[in-house]
């Protein structure tokens, strides 16, 4: 059985090597892993040409993408980005967040008033942020249905209110200043169950 998905497998490769669109379509035909010791022995003593140019792509796209993922993923995890807070007050405070941080957990690890009273789990508006220039709000994916749900509940509701916890940092927010607003609303939280209009 295992003889006869590799023969797919190699039915595959030759119909792509044949298209000449070796590198995109190696990625649409996928080799377990743990195929991989029988296929190479394979690929030399038997399908000759064929297993060796799919081998090598399959080499060449696993070792590119190890080798761009690990420095992609390596530069991700040191890369973070600025953000800067600004208090009911109008203090600023600006921190570094490290991407695929929310804000609301950058908030909490620098002690900053920004309440969180689901821990993000969607279900009160205390995390409520406004970002402050619209250009940063168009970057951000759209909020989910349960987060505008969550929005409507929030005091001071704005065009570019979002939730600290919904916010995810990525590079492209690299500057974004985010306003906490001067109250909250917990009523989720505190098992108020808002009538519907
Ligand atoms: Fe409750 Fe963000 S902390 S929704």
């Amino acid at each position: 059985m295992l003889l006869s998905r590799l023969s797919r497998v190699g039915l595959g490769a030759s119909r792509i090597l044949s298209r000449g669109r070796c590198i995109p379509s190696c990625r649409t035909v996928s080799v377990p892993r743990s195929y991989g010791h029988y296929l190479q022995p394979q690929l030399q003593s038997h399908q000759g040409k064929l297993y060796v140019a799919f081998v090598f792509q399959r080499h060449h796209y696993f070792s590119t993408e190890g080798s761009s993922g690990e420095s992609s993923n390596g530069s991700q995890e040191k890369q973070s980005i600025s953000v800067t807070f600004v208090d009911k007050d109008g203090e600023e405070k600006q921190i570094k967040v490290p991407v695929g941080m929310s804000m609301l957990e950058a908030a909490h690890e620098h002690d900053i008033e920004l309440e969180g009273a689901c821990e993000g789990s969607l279900a009160c508006s205390t995390c409520h942020v406004i970002v402050m220039d619209v250009d940063y709000y168009n970057k951000l994916e759209d909020p989910t249905d349960e987060e505008n749900d969550m929005l409507d509940l929030a005091f001071g509701l704005t065009e570019t209110s979002r939730l600290g916890c919904q916010v995810i940092a990525s590079p492209e927010l690299d500057g974004v200043r985010l306003a906490i607003p001067a109250a909250t609303r917990n009523f989720a939280v505190d098992g108020f169950v808002p009538k519907p209009h």
